[in-house]
């Protein structure tokens, strides 16, 4: 297990024990942060399952993929650190992530 630190957009921080292999998405939607509305199903054709991920975390994560890319262009709140959470796949490496839920478009 590793832990993971989710700020909602009512600014709440709560620290999530998550299994490695599982997307972030799957673990903060499991542990009913319902405002991440994950309406794909992690297919990456949706993009409300949009998070900020802390800059202390971003040298351990994936690379954006085209797909993925297209779509946060699509929303209104992209910032340098915007990520869909469906394209995380939690690793050891990312023990200790921190994200916020972006603002809903
Ligand atoms: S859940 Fe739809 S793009 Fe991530």
């Amino acid at each position: 297990m590793i832990e993971i630190f989710v700020t909602d957009r009512s600014g709440n921080a709560r620290s999530i024990a998550a299994a490695e292999g599982l997307s972030l998405m799957e673990v903060i939607r499991d542990n009913g942060m319902d405002e991440l509305l994950a309406l794909c199903g992690g297919c990456c054709s949706c993009a409300t399952c949009h998070v900020y991920v802390d800059s202390s975390s971003a040298g351990a994560l994936s690379p954006l993929s085209g797909d993925e890319n297209d779509l946060l262009d699509s929303g209104d709140h992209r910032t340098p650190n915007s990520r869909l959470s469906c394209q995380i796949q939690l690793t050891k490496d990312l023990d200790g992530l921190r994200v916020i839920i972006a603002p809903e478009d």
